[in-house]
């Protein structure tokens, strides 16, 4: 079966014809680069050289809990819509599961080794809510909760600050078959898993993610039903947006009567161009960015729901009867940062459509335009205010392969990196209050859709053995932690 493009835009076809893998080949810059003794910078670093950080600078790595834990049936685990998703024939690459992924359930010690070894100071994971409560209700899973009091306490012990998601995407199965997202009741639920996680755990964890990514369940699990739960129905789409709003405001307000850190939202942004000079173009980007930025910031941000993309959902959308009085305020009571994921930008053309314009990675619906992060840094703190932000998610797939001489040179994610961390840096000396940026991902794993065949991690995950090496670009990482820049 071929697989989806993983991120398509609304209503829009991406084009088939953008050119692949161009970013697997690395500008002769990285010949000779360090490959794995972590010895002296060399040419990996030399185009962005000279670029420092505030020395806070929180260096991080992220990674989710169904695409690393495995242990998908230990210690009280219920199941959730991916284990029912990549279970059914047809819908993932090669029939993958994260069963077992990097089966880091198991093999946490270790990987906590290996972020101190690499210098992190900062690591971002999310709980699994199946193993807090099975079926998404109830009395919590004292077994569940003791495995992220584990982790949570060993990475205080390594000096290394969790930084913990509470939902990325694995809902309890039981809690889709009595309506998913679509129904409101569920936001209640979550809030209800948030309450008690921020009780077990929320005097170790200093800052909270609520909800990774609404955008993508929206788009990729209801419109274009390449993600669990896998359905294809816009109008269903844009009101689980709305509950996913819902269930974000109600776990904020749940964290201002139990815990005294920090919480915001993890949201995915897309700077989108006018793919030309035409004034439909313009009409059309300006658009485009309502359904794939505004329509999440601003709800969270403003209180209010763009009206561009309420008039083009049309007022008998879903989403428009599915607010209720006093929604608004729920969703947008004050965060305390926001967590900006950044992968790619979008060419709008004058119908809506986009069409790429820079080389795409393995995953045909990234393009690399590092550009890109700096203007979506930028935007946000110039239309929002200065909100601190945190880069949650930035990487790079690549058909990394392990070297008869036991290294992973992956040269391309060490210059995709590089290109990105100086397009942060013009962004932090430009005024934008960034604390912190997170690499997608610590480890290879189980990439949703597309299985085991995009690898993001940092570090290799040789999966028949669990054998865990540190890639090229992860020995580069330690240097650029321990210089504090590039
Ligand atoms: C993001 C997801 C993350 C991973 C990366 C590649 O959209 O949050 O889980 O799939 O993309």
């Amino acid at each position: 079966m071929s697989m989806p493009n993983r991120r398509p835009p609304h209503g829009a076809a991406l084009s088939a014809t953008a050119p692949r893998a161009a970013a697997t080949t690395a500008p002769a810059a990285e010949a000779g680069g360090d490959r794995s003794d972590g010895g002296t910078p060399q040419a990996d670093d030399a185009p962005a050289a000279g670029l420092r950080f505030p020395s806070d600078f929180g260096w991080g790595a992220a990674t989710s809990a169904y695409q690393i834990e495995g242990a998908a049936k230990e210690d009280g685990r219920g199941e959730s819509i991916w284990d029912t998703f990549s279970r059914t024939p047809g819908r993932t690459r090669n029939g993958d599961t994260g069963d077992v992924a990097a089966d880091h359930y198991h093999r946490y010690v270790e990987d906590l080794d290996l972020m101190r070894d690499m210098g992190l100071r900062s690591y971002r994971f999310s709980i699994s809510w199946p193993r807090v409560q099975a079926d998404g209700t109830g009395a919590p899973n004292q077994r569940g909760l003791d495995f992220y009091r584990r982790l949570i306490d060993g990475l205080h012990e390594r000096g290394i600050a969790p930084m913990a998601t509470l939902f990325h995407w694995d809902l309890p199965q039981a809690l889709q078959d009595a309506g998913g997202w679509e129904s409101r009741d569920v936001a209640h639920r979550f809030a209800d898993y948030a309450e008690i996680v921020f009780r077990a755990l929320g005097d170790r964890v200093p800052v909270w993610l609520t909800v990774n990514e609404p955008k993508t369940v929206v788009q990729n699990g209801y419109l274009e039903g390449h993600h669990a739960p896998g359905r294809q129905d816009p109008d269903a789409a844009y009101l689980v947006a709305h509950h996913l709003h819902l269930a974000h405001g109600l776990a904020v307000a749940a964290y201002r009567t139990t815990g005294s850190g920090r919480i915001g939202p993890a949201l995915n942004l897309h700077p989108c161009y006018p793919a030309d000079d035409s004034p439909a173009a313009a009409r059309a980007a300006i658009l485009h960015d309502g359904y794939e930025n505004r329509l999440y910031l601003d709800p969270v941000l403003t209180g209010r729901y763009p009206q561009d993309v309420l008039d083009d959902l049309g007022p008998g959308s879903r989403l428009v009867r599915g607010i209720r009085d006093g929604d608004l305020a729920t969703i947008s009571a004050p965060v305390d940062l926001l967590a900006v994921q950044y992968y790619t930008p979008y060419y709008v053309t004058a119908d809506g459509a986009t069409v790429p314009r820079w080389p795409t990675s393995q995953a045909s619906w990234q393009q690399i335009h590092p550009d890109g992060m700096y203007d979506v840094l930028t935007r946000v703190t110039r239309d929002y205010g200065p909100l601190p932000l945190t880069v949650t998610e930035n990487g790079l797939p690549s058909p990394d392969t392990l070297g008869a001489d036991g290294t992973v040179d992956d040269a391309a994610r060490v210059t995709f990196l590089r290109d990105h961390l100086a397009a942060v840096h013009r962004a932090v000396a430009d005024g934008v209050p960034l604390e912190s940026y997170h690499v997608w991902s610590l480890l290879d794993n189980f990439e949703w859709d597309a299985g085991y065949d995009q690898r993001w991690g940092l570090v290799y995950v040789d999966y028949p053995t669990q054998r865990r090496v540190l890639k090229r670009s992860a020995h580069w990482y330690r240097r650029v932690i321990a210089a504090n820049g590039l």
